[in-house]
């Protein structure tokens, strides 16, 4: 449910920053901010800041920064909605009440006893696989090298040889047949009643987020069909949107997910300390269990079967990252057939070195299509190069895509400037080229910094400055606007701040939770915290360093006008205003003081 700005304002203004900050990490004052050492990554000196007039948090040596509810939203993973429904809890601000009604209130209350269903089979199983029936179970698992402690962890069970013992017990617990059928613990036929959905099988009970026990999987010991037989959706198992083993991930340190095919990798791969593995649930890697990922890490290593369904998989899996803004990485585990087996054999640290060696997702792709063309002959070379080149296509960002076309051209053997046409032939062709600046060559050592990376850089300086010194504004007012601003997620916050400005109550914290997009609230944050030049300069230096970065934001405007001036009418008055501004703007000096 979203809340209203008003609401969220207010939230954010009864949690001081330094306050609520001073409950994870330890703050020293230090002249106008608190330091502490950052924890979002890993360091000896502190380099953390956090800043009870901006209330807004910093950390000068990994960029992480961002207002009271972007620390929760780091810190503990939560959504925007759970840091200020927490926050609103901390400070005792009532918020409206969800959906209340009866209906809501029913279903909800089905859900928790479904959820407790789960809980107690769970339980029970748990107990089963420790005592004399589960002993087959227990040697099932220790002789797959799972440890007590491993198996103790995982919450790894055992369903018995008869067929309706789970039903009887939860029964007597006060369980209706009803629910449990609807839990998928149990089915019911009219010929033979109720009876156990598992049984004769090692459970492997399966967690949600905040480790609830929503479904299981449960395997036979030794061969047999099916190997697994997992718990149907039902409405507390949404199977797109849940990973094995995330509970545990979502608080492994390493900045990566290890994505695997199976409980038993993920299991393995936690035993032999990556406890950043995860698994799809039966089902292949979806869209929703990607989003799940990025709230946590953008770095995902894919450790698939080796076997062509597991290839497969993993170029599907591919697909769907790249969706959602990640790219993954491939570990190859030859000659091994999964990171189950592949641990077993050679261990940890052998694991670690195949992580390090592990293959970029597009070249992992280029290198299975390969495998359908002749490249023996001129005609299979052509198409595989043209195929090649309508792939390049996909990628939009022009930097990117240019990085891509040079490792390509390496790897292929072919020349960076005959596959760059070729590209920009099939971009034409397709109609990318609104994205693409492909008419205008540029040199590998010039493409870095491309005028719009300038324009970027000089926007967020601008931005960070003002915040810093908002007295600047009413003499530079004049010459910039919001609208010099070319890229829109900057012309967005320029605008909120120069309208705070404005009225003299700059707020930069409450600038970012206007955004309702969380990566938008993070590059929102990030604005306000470029490095300014160093603030050792004197002032002339400074003064001169400040004016630059006007020319250069004012500059990119113009141009950015001037090249738009055919496909929009404004953007001819602009460009001419534009140019005096900043002709005026060249010859003004603006002081510091
Ligand atoms: P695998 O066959 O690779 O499973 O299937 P695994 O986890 O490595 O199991 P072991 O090592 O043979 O014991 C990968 C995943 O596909 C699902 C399960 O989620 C499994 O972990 N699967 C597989 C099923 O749901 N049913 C099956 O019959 C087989
Ligand atoms: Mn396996």
């Amino acid at each position: 449910m979203y809340y209203p700005e008003e609401l969220v304002e207010e939230i954010r203004m009864k949690n001081d920053i330094v306050d609520v900050i001073s409950g994870y990490v330890r703050l020293q004052r230090k002249g106008s901010s608190h330091f502490g050492l950052c924890p979002f990554h890993n360091e000896k000196s502190p380099s953390f800041s956090v800043s009870r007039s901006k209330q807004m948090y910093y950390c000068f040596g990994c960029g992480a920064g961002g207002n009271v509810f972007t620390f929760l939203m780091e810190y503990e993973h939560d959504t925007f909605q759970e840091a200020v429904r927490a926050l609103a809890e901390r400070a005792g601000v009532k918020l409206p009440e969800a959906d209340d009604s009866p209906e809501a209130r029913k279903k909800e209350s089905r859900r928790a006893t479904l959820l407790s269903a789960n809980k107690e089979a769970a339980k029970y199983y748990y107990y089963l696989l420790r005592g004399q029936e589960g002993e087959q179970g227990m040697r099932y698992l220790t002789g797959r090298m799972l440890s007590r402690e491993t198996i103790h962890k995982f919450g790894l069970g055992f369903a018995s040889k008869y067929s309706n013992d789970l039903t009887r017990y939860l029964k007597q617990k006060g369980f209706q047949d009803e629910l449990l059928q609807e839990a998928g613990l149990c089915t019911i036929d009219e010929k033979h009643g109720t009876h156990d959905k598992f049984w004769n099988r090692v459970m492997f009970p399966i967690q949600d987020a905040s480790h609830r026990v929503i479904g299981f999987g449960g395997r036979v010991m030794g061969e047999g069909m099916p190997k697994y037989l997992n718990s149907p959706e039902t409405p507390v198992f949404d199977k797109s949107r849940n990973l094995y083993g995330l509970n545990f991930a979502r608080s492994a340190r390493d900045d990566n997910m290890i994505l695997c095919e199976g409980y038993m990798d993920v299991i393995a791969m936690h035993q032999a300390g990556f406890g950043q593995a995860v698994a799809s649930l039966g089902t292949a890697f979806t869209q929703g269990q990607a989003g799940l990922i990025r709230r946590y890490t953008k770095n995902v290593y894919l450790s698939y079967d080796s076997d062509g369904a597991g290839v497969k998989a993993a170029l599907r899996a591919i697909n769907i990252l790249r969706e959602s803004g990640m790219s993954g990485r491939i570990i190859h585990l030859e000659p091994y057939k999964d990171p189950d087996e592949f641990i077993k054999n050679l261990g940890a640290e052998q694991f670690r070195k195949r992580m390090e060696q592990a293959e970029n997702s597009f070249l992992f792709e280029l290198r299975i299509l390969e495998r359908d063309f002749d490249l023996s002959d001129p005609d299979g070379k052509t198409k595989f190069q043209q195929e090649i080149a309508r792939k390049l296509c996909g990628f939009s960002e022009a930097a990117e895509r240019e990085n891509y076309i040079e490792a390509v051209a390496e790897k292929y053997h072919m020349s960076f400037e005959s596959l760059r046409s070729l590209v920009g032939g099939y971009a034409a062709k397709e109609g990318f080229a609104g994205g693409m600046s492909m008419n205008r060559p540029m040199k590998a050592a010039a493409r870095k910094s491309a005028p719009r990376d300038g324009a970027r850089w000089a926007q967020r300086l601008l931005i960070t400055w003002l915040s810093e010194e908002p007295g600047l504004y009413d003499k530079i007012k004049k010459y910039i606007s919001p609208r010099d601003f070319t890229i829109d997620l900057y012309r967005e916050v320029a605008k909120r701040l120069f309208e705070t400005l404005e009225q003299g109550s700059l707020q930069p914290a409450s600038i970012i939770s206007q955004f309702e997009d969380e990566e938008q609230q993070r590059e929102a944050a990030a604005l306000f915290h470029s490095k300014l030049p160093q603030m050792a300069l004197d002032k002339k230096e400074r003064e001169k360093a400040f004016h630059d970065i006007l020319v250069r934001v004012k500059t990119y405007s113009y141009e950015y006008d001037s090249a738009h001036m055919g496909s929009d009418i404004d953007a001819l008055s602009r460009a001419v205003s534009g140019k005096k501004d900043l002709e005026e703007l060249k010859k003004t000096h603006i002081s510091l003081d």
